[in-house]
């Protein structure tokens, strides 16, 4: 594993060339140097703190001050790997909000912000971006959307949610995002996005073909609740140690062997 000092640069090139991006979420500096130390690319400060460290049912009652506390301290934790924030529900209603709201998570020690969905989204995004705010989009299982679509459940299974998935992507792109983040959508529309996109595209219960996979860090040690989603492998059997078991979800992204065919959808 290089130590070298990862970037959104760096990140972006492997793109073209470099192994699969191994990303994961953390919460706190211990967590984030275990990750860091294993040789996890990025790590995200994710808005499922909600569900994994408040106890929620779902992400919306995370606020911005909620992340920026976990990202000041996973920031402390890292050495290499680039740190990203979640925009958490409701701090992105426009372009002014989100701008503050965004600032405060890059000024606890976040290189790039992530928002989900499209529409207004987009908007925001280029927004953001022309102020010097990098930003990673977010589509497919949205969770902040968990409402509207009646529970956590597989996106874009049918033609026409399909193709409103790539044009959306399309557009964040073009908006300036330099990151996609795919949630539970079909391999076969996950590798289409990801061969269509020039930036690199992460996903989660989104197929082996995306340029990089992303988890929840308490998935990946299986101590998240059961019943488990089927893109979660627990990286703690086999591995004897926390440590060994980060290596073994890197060493997994980069050589191909997660997800398996049976951790995706169709
Ligand atoms: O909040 C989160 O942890 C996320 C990942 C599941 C992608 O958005």
């Amino acid at each position: 594993m290089s130590d070298t000092v990862l970037s959104l640069v760096t990140l972006a090139a492997r793109k073209h060339g470099g192994p699969k991006l191994a990303t994961l979420t953390a919460y706190d500096a211990t967590s984030a140097r275990l990750a860091d130390a294993a040789g996890v690319d990025l790590v995200l400060v994710g808005d499922s703190l909600g569900m994994v460290i408040q106890g929620a049912a779902n992400t919306l009652g995370v606020s911005v001050d909620d992340v920026a506390y976990h990202t000041a301290a996973v920031a402390r934790g890292l050495s290499r790997a680039v740190l990203m924030a979640d925009l958490p529900f409701a701090s992105y209603p426009d372009a002014a909000s989100a701008f503050s709201s965004a600032a405060r998570l890059i000024r606890a020690g976040a290189a790039l912000v992530k928002l989900e969905g499209a529409g207004h989204v987009i908007g925001i995004v280029e927004h953001l971006v022309a102020r010097e705010i990098p930003v990673c989009a977010h589509l497919g299982l949205t969770p902040q959307a968990v409402h509207r679509f009646g529970g956590f459940k597989v996106q874009a299974r049918d033609a026409a949610a399909a193709a409103r998935l790539k044009a959306d992507a399309l557009a964040l792109q073009a908006a300036g995002a330099c990151l996609l983040v795919l949630e539970c959508v079909p391999a076969a529309l996950a590798a289409e996005v990801t061969r269509s996109l020039e930036i690199p595209v992460i996903g989660i219960g989104a197929g082996a073909d995306c340029d990089g996979q992303i988890l929840v860090w308490h998935d990946l040690l299986g101590m998240s609740a059961p019943p488990r989603p089927r893109f979660v492998r627990d990286f703690l059997k086999g591995h004897d140690s926390i440590e060994a078991a980060l290596g073994g979800y890197v060493a997994a992204v980069r050589d191909g062997g997660f997800p398996g065919a049976k951790e995706g959808y169709r």
